[in-house]
């Protein structure tokens, strides 16, 4: 039976007890309805062939082979590079295209249901990623304010938006990686819910407010950015934010309906420099094939009915 600890912030857990290069499925299901209640979870130390991290990331959803195709793992294109390293000009995998706030593949339809990501190397000095909670951030909104959103359907498309003003700061300090002649004709725009309602946990977030949603069905411009800006500042406050930083062999895993992320700068070096990067990452939409078709509405009820007979918390 695995367990878990939670990790210092607001939200987001470690997994304990746990092998992933021999855990059985029921033991990776187990992970999984943690992963659906924590939104965050992190396996330490892992040694994993790159065949074993390839099938368990099957068993969060379907893998989905990144927008950046010029970035993925040459002869597996379901792994999108994440590096800092440059060999010969030569780029190896997504620089700092992630250092904004951002839902990953919101810009596309169907959208991402979890990131994964395997660390391959450990920059000296360490570089986090941030994390939002968006269920958290959703449900203290005053009741007036869930009515005026409920309903309202955002326009994304790749690439971060400009924010409209200089009162954005940071959340416009850093791009999406850029795209290809290729990539650019292929991008589109997409449509989803602001408050989506998550599919196996019936809970209600704030999707994807930053990053990759341009616009408000029926919204002029200026009050749809000032909207979205409102509520991204509300997503990233302190009660709902928190970030970890990936030893080498760690997995990590997030829920995309529910969370909000970033990346940190990091230098451009060799890939001999103490400074040098690789996560692997991968993308999934759709549900487990672990869970059966009744079990895809578990509900927060369910899931936390399950707490007091399930895995156990260590810490
Ligand atoms: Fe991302």
């Amino acid at each position: 039976m695995v367990a878990f600890k939670s990790l210092p912030g607001a939200f987001g857990i470690e997994i304990t007890d746990i092998d992933l290069a021999t855990a059985s499925d029921a033991e990776l299901k187990e992970m999984l309805v943690y992963f659906h209640r924590h939104q965050l979870i992190v396996v330490r130390r892992q040694d994993l062939s790159f065949e074993r991290y390839d099938e368990i990331t099957k068993k969060f959803g379907n893998q989905h082979p990144h927008f950046l195709d010029h970035l993925r793992m040459r002869g597996h294109p379901a792994i999108l590079m994440l590096s800092n390293i440059y060999e010969d000009g030569r780029q190896l995998g997504v620089y700092e295209g992630a250092c904004f706030w951002h839902t990953d593949v919101a810009y596309q339809d169907p959208p991402n249901s979890a990131t994964l990501v395997y660390s391959i190397q450990k920059p000296a000095g360490g570089c986090p990623t941030a994390f939002a909670d968006c269920f958290s951030a959703y449900d203290p909104l005053p009741e007036k304010t869930k009515r005026l959103i409920d309903d309202l359907t955002c326009m994304h498309h790749y690439g971060n938006r400009d924010y409209g003003d200089e009162s954005a700061g940071e959340l416009a300090t850093y791009q999406a990686e850029k795209l290809t002649d290729e990539q650019t004709r292929n991008v589109t725009k997409v449509y989803h819910p602001l408050v989506k309602r998550h599919p196996i946990t019936g809970r209600k977030a704030l999707y994807s407010v930053a990053g990759t949603a341009h616009g408000i069905v029926g919204w002029p411009k200026d009050e749809a950015y000032g909207l979205l800006r409102e509520l991204t500042r509300h997503c990233l406050k302190e009660d709902f934010v928190t970030s970890y930083d990936y030893e080498e062999g760690d997995f990590a895993a997030w829920d995309t309906f529910s969370t909000l992320h970033r990346a940190t700068p990091m230098p451009k070096v060799e890939p001999d420099d103490p400074k040098a990067r690789i996560l692997w990452r991968v993308s999934v939409n759709g549900v487990s094939p672990l869970f059966s078709k009744e079990e895809i509405y578990l509900g927060k009820e369910r899931l936390d009915a399950d707490e007091s007979e399930g895995p156990r918390k260590t810490a």
